[in-house]
């Protein structure tokens, strides 16, 4: 026992000095890593460099044994999403678009603003911020037979509709639904609905601010 903790004393001292060259040493080789554009050597290549599968790609995962469902299970859908919309982009599913219901709760103001600025940049361009069919594209003449908004016939068209058109486009309208989400789509058509009633209820000649493109034919119904 005594020898043991003679031997412990005279290392007590060869102790310190190992310690003040495991410091120095530590905060070399920490240092030493600050360097980013010489990374070293890669200790886990594998975890360092994964291998990038894209989510819905096909690929071999499970020859290699590993159960990866690429897609979706069928018949579900992505949590907090709107249920798909099926009505078929024909004259069919248009005539049909008139009986399908809003899904989404009234915007509270929140969301109305927010779909008021998705209006604002998708649809603004050519129908107008005012809906009155006076957005730059009308105006410079760049597209022709643009909806105004405001007109009878519009306030008239179910909101159903309204969203099959945004979805799929009508005419010299094209199809937003890639920039927009379903749950965006709805959100804007309820912010039309609601500017159009708000106008009704503020004029009662709706037909005053028809511009030149304004008189957009309803006869691809
Ligand atoms: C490039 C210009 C353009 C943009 C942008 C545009 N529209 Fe249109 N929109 C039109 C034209 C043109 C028509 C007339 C289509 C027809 O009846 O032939 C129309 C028609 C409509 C109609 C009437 C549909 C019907 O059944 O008669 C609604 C509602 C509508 N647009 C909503 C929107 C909404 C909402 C957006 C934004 C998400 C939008 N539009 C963006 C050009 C545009």
């Amino acid at each position: 026992m005594k020898i043991v903790k003679n031997i412990l004393n005279v290392e007590g001292h060869l102790n310190s000095f190992k310690g003040v060259c495991f410091l120095v040493l530590s905060s070399y080789l920490f240092t030493s890593c600050m360097d980013k554009r010489h990374p070293g050597r890669i200790y886990m290549p594998d975890m360092a460099y994964s291998r990038a599968y894209e989510a819905y790609a096909t690929n071999n995962l499970k020859n290699e044994g590993i159960n990866y469902i690429p897609s979706p299970v069928q018949g579900t859908i992505s949590r907090g999403d709107l249920f798909p919309y099926t009505l078929p982009d024909d004259s069919n599913g248009y005539k049909m678009s008139s009986g399908v219901k809003d899904p989404l709760p009234l915007l509270n103001a929140a969301d109305l603003s927010e779909a008021q600025r998705l209006y604002n940049i998708n649809c603004a361009i050519c129908h107008g911020v005012n809906l009155d069919a006076q957005g730059p594209m009308a105006t410079s003449g760049k597209v022709g037979g643009i909806a105004n908004l405001q007109l009878d016939q519009y306030k008239a068209l179910p909101i159903g509709t309204m969203f099959h058109v945004t979805t799929y486009g009508k005419g010299n309208m094209g199809s937003y639904a890639s920039q927009l989400s379903k749950k965006q789509r709805w959100m804007v058509v309820q912010y039309v609905k609601s500017q159009q009633a708000k106008q009704s209820a503020s004029t009662t000649d709706s037909t005053k601010v028809a511009g030149k493109d304004s008189t957009a034919s309803t006869a691809k119904k």
